[in-house]
């Protein structure tokens, strides 16, 4: 039994390309992919028409298309096009799943699409808030559902008060949580404060490995704002 109604990190930033990926997610078999415009999409690893592992087959400008008989399948998971064939009966899709590109992974939603909604986050979170002090990375988390909300003074403030327990020790939360404060500051346009919550991650992460996708995005983030 699975929690389905949650995000969860599906792959590396990095890992995903114009060759589809198989993953198993909760249980489910899942693709995923960039198309031709650079997105990442995920759809069930199982074509509508015969079964097929939609990972077998191949990215195209129209979609994913089906190793077996050629049918295509744009992002959503809608059947796009089926060769010989001018007509697509609208029910021929297979599941597609709401994915969101950040702090170099893909997440991705595994429940009912309807319910992917920051708003919506942010409702839940508010009652797990309360436990912020046991565990930031719930105010972490609510941040990042204001920033993805728009709401970027209140998510510049919980992910501060994440950040204020940073003397309790190392953890990750707060690695992360410093970079998203950096993402925040500037979309608010405040950049001589998001210089330094980008400095501050980079002197946090100086022994990390180079080759760690975060922290190659956070170097040229922070290299736009030189
Ligand atoms: S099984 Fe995919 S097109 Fe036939």
């Amino acid at each position: 039994m699975f929690i389905r109604n949650a995000w969860y990190v599906a792959a590396w930033a990095d890992e995903i390309s114009d060759l589809p990926l198989a993953r198993r997610i909760c249980n489910e078999p899942v693709v995923l992919y960039r198309d031709w415009q650079s997105r990442p999409a995920a759809l069930l690893d199982m074509c509508c028409h015969r079964g097929a592992p939609l990972h077998l087959g191949k990215v195209v400008e129209e979609g994913l298309q089906c190793g077996y008989h050629g049918l295509i399948f744009d992002h959503s998971g809608a059947c796009v096009q089926v060769p010989g064939q001018d007509r697509i009966v609208e029910r021929t899709r297979v599941r597609g799943f709401p994915v969101v590109e950040q702090d170099g992974f893909i997440w991705i939603w595994m429940g009912d699409p309807a319910k992917a909604d920051p708003a919506k986050a942010i409702d839940f979170l508010n009652t797990a808030a309360l436990y912020g002090r046991a565990n930031p990375a719930v105010l972490y988390v609510r941040g990042m559902a204001y920033e993805q909300a728009g709401r970027y003074a209140e998510a510049q403030q919980d992910i501060e008060k994440a950040l204020s327990f940073k003397s309790r020790g190392p953890d990750l939360i707060y690695a992360v949580a410093q970079l998203e404060l950096a993402r925040v500051l500037q979309k608010e346009g405040d950049v001589p404060k998001a210089r330094v919550a980008y400095q501050n991650f980079l002197a946090d992460w100086k022994n990390a490995d180079p080759d760690v996708p975060l922290l190659h995005e956070a170097k040229a983030e922070y290299a736009k704002l030189q």
